[in-house]
């Protein structure tokens, strides 16, 4: 049986160091560090996901701005409060909650946004700046599943790492940090690949970012495999009072048997994504606050 790699109490330690950097800041006489959030629209599913991002700030002691348009509003005006955020010394780091309305370009978005407030680490200067030694911002989802492999010192070096899904949220990033950061032999599977179990089935290390529940049965798996599931789906359960249930891509009771650590949903990548953009948050902070905090 697999050892849970769990996310929330990961997470949960980071948010407590992050929490005595943030005592520490504020002990200087200094203001918290502020985190906006840009919601365009009410996917219920988003609206969740911010409100954890909210809850998470509050934890730590970070300030929060929350900017909630609605989904008609025109990508000119949508660039125009991005850009207002970049100028605004109170905010440090801000994200625009995705999915977008269709009528708004993501890209241009997400490269309006400050590389030095991109706390996503979405724009094209942090997602390609990844592998640079010296990269402040990474991106959030990625730089989460390090951290909680890290932490449960999971050895990466010379595994065969098999990534299904080419995002560029997470399956293009993560390819690139375990090859850069974690020495693995690295394989990405995308739509295009016809037979995707071929590959998995030689996984040491199997990252799975799809978002399609049931896309990685146990006998895709190999024996003793590390099995990351990043996969967020709601489906439907009437058993629950809020009528849904969260699942992974991978079919986690009958995959953890074989696997030797495994990420639950929830409660494994979800929270690590979140402590990293707290972390991202504190160290744009930093980054801009330097003099006053070393002086
Ligand atoms: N939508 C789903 N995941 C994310 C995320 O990590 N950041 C943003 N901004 N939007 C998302």
């Amino acid at each position: 049986m697999a050892t849970i790699l769990d996310g929330k109490k990961v997470a949960s330690d980071i948010k407590n160091e992050i929490a005595a950097k943030v005592e520490a800041i504020k002990s200087k006489g200094l203001r918290a560090p502020n985190l906006a959030i840009i919601i365009v629209g009410d996917d219920s599913a988003s609206h969740t996901y911010v409100d954890g991002k909210i809850k998470a700030c509050k934890a730590v002691g970070f300030d929060f701005t929350l900017m909630h348009f609605a989904s008609t509003i025109s990508e000119e005006k949508l660039l125009k409060h991005v850009d207002q955020l970049n100028q605004d010394e109170d905010i440090d780091g801000f994200i625009v909650q995705l999915p977008l309305p269709e009528h708004i370009s993501v890209e241009k978005v997400t490269d309006c946004i400050s590389p030095v407030k991109d706390v996503d680490g979405f724009t094209n200067q942090n997602f390609g700046s990844i592998n640079s030694k010296n990269q402040l911002i990474l991106p959030a989802t990625p730089f989460g599943i390090m951290e909680l492999l890290r932490r449960y010192e999971v050895d990466l070096e010379g595994k065969h790492c098999v990534v299904v899904g080419a995002s560029r949220l997470v399956g293009a990033p993560i390819s690139m940090m375990m090859l850069e950061d974690g020495h693995a032999t690295v394989t990405v599977c995308h739509k295009y690949t016809p037979d995707i179990t071929q590959y998995t089935k030689e996984a040491d290390i199997l990252i799975a970012a799809v978002g399609k529940p049931g896309l990685i049965s146990a006998d895709m798996v190999k024996e003793g495999a590390v099995i990351v599931d990043v996969g967020t789906s709601r489906v439907e359960d009437k058993s629950r009072k809020s009528g849904f249930k969260l699942v992974g891509d991978v079919e986690f009771d009958e995959a953890s048997k074989k696997a030797s650590y495994i990420t639950p949903v929830p409660g494994g990548v979800g929270p690590m994504t979140i402590a990293s953009l707290l972390l991202n948050t504190i160290r744009a902070y930093e980054k801009q606050h330097s003099d006053e905090i070393t002086g």
